[in-house]
């Protein structure tokens, strides 16, 4: 009977596997040969030079662009090309490095739309106010704040999202993206903007959201402290190509890395 059982599915520990990812503009290789093993619950960064490709990984692993060639495994399942509603929806959150808001609607109403994108109401029972609609109205707006306080914007639940301060802007993406229940989210630059201590409350804010929801996290940052203190693991790309991976500490000795990023990011 055992030759009629089908063959097991490989035992994957990865949240995240990705081989050999390039992308080319016309001509200009802004990837080169990308991997990546992420185990769960890992904060991941990416760090390197300006064009370095960090954006340009980000936008293919959210399915905002395709890849040239390349495989991306999410959770298992292939992903490679998908489009980004599917990648979100299967569990993969991301943040803007030029932020994205809705600047005209509250910081409350930013987030409920973010949340209710992935899981729209039906039309007729939005048309027609159902107790259920209204219940679920309810829970949203419920969870949106709990999300708000979770970054430290809930006393700005009814400002405008475009009067707030900067570093408050990229807290307010990290918070819809989170609100979209991902496993995985991507974060390009967080801290851009930020000064020292909000720099430090969002390192804890990561944390927490890796301890407290269970989200494995990859993010690009140009702020080596940050990174080297937040950070279980760093990739560094260069030209598109990845030039070392390792611990933080490891990573920060390496001489070509030194050479390509850290001694110009030291200058800086
Ligand atoms: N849509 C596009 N069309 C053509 N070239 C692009 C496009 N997007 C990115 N590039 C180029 O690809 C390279 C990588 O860009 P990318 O934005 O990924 O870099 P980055 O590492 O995020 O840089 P930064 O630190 O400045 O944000 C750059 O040379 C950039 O000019
Ligand atoms: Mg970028």
């Amino acid at each position: 009977m055992l030759a009629t059982l089908p063959a097991a599915e490989p035992e994957t520990t990865q949240l995240l596997e990705v081989r050999g990812l390039s992308k080319s503009f016309r001509g200009l290789r802004a990837l080169d040969g990308y991997a990546l093993d992420l185990r769960p619950l890992t904060i991941h960064g990416v760090i390197g030079p300006n064009g370095a490709g960090k954006t340009t990984l980000f936008h293919i692993l959210s399915g905002f662009l395709r890849p040239t060639s390349g495989t991306i495994y999410f959770a298992g399942q292939n992903i490679t090309g998908s489009p980004a509603y599917r990648v979100a929806r299967l569990g993969i959150g991301r943040t803007f490095q030029n932020i994205r808001l809705f600047g005209e609607l509250s910081v409350l109403d930013n987030v409920k739309v973010a949340m209710q994108r992935q899981w729209p109401p039906s039309l007729v029972a939005t048309l027609l106010s159902t107790p259920g609609f209204r219940r679920r109205e309810r829970e949203l707006e419920a969870a949106a704040l709990e999300l708000l306080e979770r970054v430290g914007l809930a006393r700005r639940r009814d400002q405008l999202a475009r009067n707030l301060a900067y570093g408050d802007q990229r807290r307010l993406e990290i918070a819809r993206a989170v609100g979209t229940r991902p496993r995985l989210l991507l974060l390009d630059e967080p801290s851009a903007g930020m000064n020292p201590s909000e720099t430090q409350e969002l390192l804890a804010l990561i944390r927490r959201l890796r301890d407290d929801l269970g989200i494995t996290i990859v993010l690009v940052a140009h702020d080596i402290p940050l990174v080297m203190n937040l950070c279980d693991r760093i990739q560094v790309l260069n030209y598109g190509k990845l030039i070392a991976e390792g611990h933080p500490a490891a990573v920060r000795a390496n001489p070509d890395v030194i050479a390509a990023y850290l001694g110009q990011a030291r200058r800086a």
